[in-house]
C-alpha cells in the first residue's frame, strides 16, 4: 500500500576541514565509508529509487556509489550553490518529476539508521503532511538551522545559524537535514528558491515557510537519539561517531549472546557476523566480512579482517586476512595469517607460524615457528618446528605438498616444488629438495663428525678454551680409579 519513495542522497559538498585528498563522504567508520551507512539506510527503507549528488571529488564518489549499486542515479552539481541547488539538480536528473514521496539525506550523516527513515516515512504517511522534518533537541545547537515553530507549536520555518536572530539563536530544536516531503510540492518548490540569505545559498530549508505559506501541512518527527542526527565535518567528529557506531554494534552483539570482555578495546566492523556464545577478549578488532562460528574464542589482542572461525575455534594474539579457520582448530598466539591460509577442523597454527595461500587438512599441526607459503599439509599431518616452505626460487613461486599423517622432522627447508607422501617421515634437520614417496623416511644431513679437542687447539686462551679445559679436568677427577690403574 506504500507509494513509491525516492531517496536523495546530497554527498557534492567540499569537506574542506577533512584536510584529505580523500572525499569526506568517503572516509570510514566500522568499515564502511559515510557515504555507504548512508546508502545502506536508504535501501533498508524500502526505497524505490534513489539518488545521489555528486560535486567536489566526484570521480571518486561516483565511483563508490557505481559500486554499491550501479541502479543508483547520479546528479552532478557542477557548483555548491546550497541544499535547495542540490535537490533541484537532483529531481532534473531523475528525468520524470517523482510522483510519491521524496527522502533527503545526506552522505555525511552515518548513524542515521534504516530504522528511523521508516519510522519517518510512516509518521509522515499517518500525518497526511507534506513536509515532515527530522529533528532533535540538542545542548549546543551551533551551526544548525534551528526549527522556528508558531504560537501553537506548529512548524513554522527552518532559519540557518547564520541568518537567526537572538531569539532563533537560543532555540534548541535543530534541522538534521533530513526530510521527507511529497514529490510534486518538492518538483514545485525547488524551482522558486531565492538565494536572498547569509550565504548567498538557495536553501532546501525555505521549503517549509513555503509549504506553511501555501497552507500544507507540516510537521517534525523529533528524534530522541540525537547521534543520528550528527554529520562529520572533521576528523575529530569522525572518531566520535565512529566510537558510539563501536559501541552501538559492541551492544548488539552483547544481546545476540556474544560476550565481550572488554567493549572499549574491541572493534567490530558492520558487516561483521558472530553466533551465540562467541567470546572476545580485549585488544581485538573483527574486521570487513569476518564470521566467527559459535563457541569460538578470539583474542587478546587480534586483528581478523574478512576472516572466517569456525566453531569451537580458538584464535589468540594473531593477525589473519582473507583466511579460514576450520571448527575446532587453534591459531596463535602470535600466529600471520595471510590471504589464502586455510585451516581444517581441529588443526593448529602455533606460535610464530606465518601461513599464506596454503591448505592444512583436518587436523593438521604447524605449532612452532615456521613459514608455509604455497603448500598443501594433508589431514593429520605434523609438520616439524622451525620448517620453512622455500616457494620462492627469486623468480617464480611453486607449490609443495605434504601428504596426509605425515611428520616432518624439526628446522626443515622444502624446496618448492616438492612432495612428501602420506604417511612419510623426514629427520631433523633435511633440506628436502626431491619428492618422499608415501612411508619413507628422507634424511638430507649429513652423519656428525666430531673432532676432539678442537677448542684448546684452534681457540687457545679463550674462554672456551678454559671451560673446556676445567670440564676435563671434572671428568678426570670424577674417574679416579682410571688413573690409579693408569701408569
Ligand atoms: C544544513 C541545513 C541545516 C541543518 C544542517 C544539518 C540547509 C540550508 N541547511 O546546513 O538546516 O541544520 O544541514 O547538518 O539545508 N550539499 C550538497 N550541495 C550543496 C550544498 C550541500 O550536496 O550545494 C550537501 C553536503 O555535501 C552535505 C549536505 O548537503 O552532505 C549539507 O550541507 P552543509 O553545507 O553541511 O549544510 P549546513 O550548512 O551544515
Ligand atoms: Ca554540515
Amino acid at each position: 500500500m506504500t507509494d513509491q519513495v525516492t531517496a536523495i542522497v546530497l554527498a557534492a559538498g567540499a569537506g574542506t576541514r577533512m584536510k584529505s585528498s580523500r572525499a569526506k563522504v568517503l572516509h570510514e567508520i566500522a568499515g564502511r565509508s559515510m557515504l555507504e551507512h548512508a546508502l545502506v539506510a536508504v535501501s533498508g527503507a524500502g526505497v524505490r529509487t534513489t539518488v545521489a549528488v555528486v560535486g567536489h571529488d566526484r570521480e571518486q564518489v561516483a565511483a563508490a556509489v557505481a559500486a554499491y549499486d550501479p541502479a543508483i542515479v547520479l546528479a552532478v552539481q557542477e557548483q555548491q550553490n546550497g541544499t535547495g541547488h542540490a535537490v533541484h539538480v537532483a529531481l532534473q536528473s531523475l528525468g520524470s518529476e517523482p510522483g510519491g514521496t521524496v527522502v533527503v539525506t545526506y552522505g555525511d550523516v552515518p548513524l542515521l539508521s534504516a530504522q528511523t527513515l521508516s519510522e519517518l516515512l510512516v509518521d509522515h504517511r499517518a500525518a497526511g503532511r507534506s513536509v515532515t522534518i527530522l529533528t532533535a533537541d540538542v545542548d549546543d545547537p551551533t551551526g544548525y538551522g534551528r526549527i522556528v515553530r508558531d504560537a501553537d507549536g506548529g512548524v513554522a520555518a527552518i532559519r540557518e545559524h547564520r541568518d537567526a536572530s537572538a531569539d532563533e539563536l537560543a532555540l534548541t530544536e535543530i534541522n538534521s537535514g533530513i526530510l521527507v516531503v511529497d514529490g510534486p510540492f518538492l518538483s514545485r518548490a525547488v524551482q522558486s528558491l531565492e538565494a536572498s540569505n547569509a550565504q548567498g545559498e538557495l536553501y532546501l530549508t525555505d521549503i517549509v515557510a513555503k509549504a506553511v505559506a501555501e497552507g500544507l501541512p507540516v510537521g517534525a518527527h523529533v528524534l530522541e537519539d540525537v547521534w543520528q542526527t550528527e554529520g562529520v565535518n572533521d576528523r575529530a567528529q569522525l572518531a566520535r561517531l565512529g566510537r558510539e557506531l563501536n559501541r552501538r554494534l559492541t551492544d548488539h552483539w552483547m544481546a545476540e549472546g556474544v560476550t565481550i570482555v572488554d567493549p572499549a578495546t574491541t572493534w567490530i566492523d558492520s558487516a561483521v557476523t558472530l553466533a551465540p556464545d562467541v567470546t572476545i577478549l580485549p585488544g581485538t578488532q573483527l574486521l570487513g566480512a569476518t564470521v566467527v562460528g559459535a563457541g569460538a574464542t578470539i583474542g587478546p589482542d587480534t586483528t581478523l579482517r574478512n576472516v572466517e572461525v569456525g566453531e569451537r575455534a580458538t584464535v589468540e594474539r594473531t593477525h589473519g586476512s582473507d583466511a579460514v579457520v576450520g571448527a575446532d582448530a587453534s591459531v596463535g598466539p602470535f600466529a600471520y595469517l595471510r590471504p589464502g591460509a586455510d585451516l581444517g577442523a581441529g588443526g593448529k597454527i602455533g606460535t610464530f607460524v606465518e601461513v599464506k595461500n596454503s591448505t592444512l587438512g583436518a587436523g593438521a599441526k604447524v605449532p612452532h615457528l615456521s613459514y608455509v607459503g604455497d603448500a598443501d599439509i594433508g589431514a593429520g599431518a605434523n609438520v616439524g618446528a622451525g620448517t620453512i616452505f622455500a616457494n620462492y626460487d627469486g623468480v617464480t613461486k611453486n607449490r609443495s605438498t605434504i601428504g596426509r599423517d605425515a611428520r616432518t622432522g624439526s628446522n626443515n627447508t622444502f624446496v618448492a616444488p616438492v612432495t612428501v607422501g602420506d604417511g612419510a617421515f623426514t629427520g631433523a634437520g633435511s633440506t628436502i629438495r626431491e619428492d618422499v614417496p608415501p612411508g619413507a623416511l628422507a634424511v638430507s644431513a649429513g652423519p656428525q663428525r666430531t673432532m676432539d679437542g678442537w677448542t684448546a687447539a684452534k681457540r687457545p686462551g679463550t674462554s672456551s678454551a678454559r671451560a673446556a679445559s676445567t670440564a676435563s679436568s671434572e671428568a678426570a677427577e670424577a674417574e679416579p680409579h682410571q688413573e690409579a690403574t693408569g701408569e
